[in-house]
């Protein structure tokens, strides 16, 4: 897509939207509508790809797990953009949640799909329940993956679509306090490589999104202190999304902000492995040296 595609932004002080932003808003939608599906749509990094995506005019299925907060966000955002809504409240980690959402939209022409949700829990490997470890590889493994695989058959057989798979600068290193979760951010992060080689030459764009820290509620909920890994103010989520976005049918990764560039760049490629590890775990650790709070089980 091209940079005037940043459509939902180019609104005029008066609210009118140029002729320019109008058209890049129509190719945005012919390419990967006419519906987006969200996990994890209705907070964070989700509600804000999920309000982009109704300024540019694609019909959304959101899926969360809090019924009410789904119920008053698809409202909102309703009552905001002449879009449909499809609000599933559903919980993604279970065999039965995705069984219900395949049902459920299988009559619906998904063009995009935003694998959002995730299990982020802080705290010593042998620490967490064997059923946290299990609920985080359902949630952050197998159903970005088997969304990837329903609903990239239909883009595949349409000859056109995305899927945006929300990886994480902690996929490039082992760290300590949340090496499971790195690991997992690690397994979307190849697998939208080798995906995006695989689907391009069939029309799918595949873009995985490896967001440095980000000024979201399950962030902030997790108590992080400043200092360690977030000595680097926080990034926004519409500046993710906005990024993201722009990134789409043009590379197979993106790291959203120039000192997070930066600074994978430095860890990446300039420091020996070891070191990128010992970096990235003791950050970690000052940044939840008061402890942390886990969310609270839902
Ligand atoms: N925040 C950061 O600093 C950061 C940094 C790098 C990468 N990321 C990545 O960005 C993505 C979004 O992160 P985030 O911080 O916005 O929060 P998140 O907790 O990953 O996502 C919140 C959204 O997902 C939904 N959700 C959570 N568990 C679900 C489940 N089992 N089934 C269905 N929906 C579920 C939540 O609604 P309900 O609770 O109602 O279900 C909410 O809509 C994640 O993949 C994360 O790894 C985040």
């Amino acid at each position: 897509m091209r940079d005037d595609a940043a459509a939902g932004k180019r609104a005029s002080p008066s609210g009118r939207v140029s002729g320019r932003a109008q058209r890049a808003r129509a190719s945005f939608a012919a390419r990967y509508g006419p519906w987006a599906l969200v996990a994890g749509g209705t907070d964070g990094i989700g509600a804000a790809f999920a309000r982009e995506l109704a300024a540019r005019g694609l019909n959304l299925v959101l899926v969360a797990r809090r019924s009410e907060l789904l119920q008053s966000f698809a409202r909102e955002l309703g009552e905001r953009y002449p879009i449909r809504l499809l609000p599933l409240s559903l919980d993604l980690a279970t065999p039965e949640g995705l069984s219900a959402l395949f049902a459920l939209t299988g009559e619906i022409e998904i063009g995009l799909l935003v694998s959002n949700a995730a299990l982020s829990p802080i705290g010593e490997f042998l620490d967490h329940l064997d059923s946290t470890h299990e609920r985080l590889i359902d949630l952050n493994c197998r159903a970005p993956a088997l969304l990837a695989w329903r609903l990239g058959r239909g883009m595949a057989e349409r000859g056109r679509g995305g899927i945006i798979f929300l990886s994480s600068m902690a996929g490039f290193q082992g760290t300590a306090l949340t090496a499971h979760y790195a690991a997992s951010k690690a397994y979307v992060r190849v697998l939208a490589e080798g995906l995006w080689k695989e689907l391009r030459p069939r029309g799918v764009d595949v873009l995985a999104c490896n967001a440095g820290l980000v000024r979201t509620p399950t962030l902030l909920r997790e108590n992080p202190r400043e200092g360690g890994l977030l000595a680097a103010p926080l990034m926004e989520s519409d500046r993710v999304v906005f990024e993201t976005l722009r990134a789409l049918g043009r590379r197979a990764t993106v790291i959203p902000g120039r000192t997070n560039r930066i600074s994978s760049w430095i860890v990446t490629r300039l420091l020996p492995r070891k070191a990128a590890i010992a970096l990235f775990s003791s950050g970690t650790r000052a940044m939840y040296r008061d402890g942390y709070r886990p969310s609270p089980p839902r």
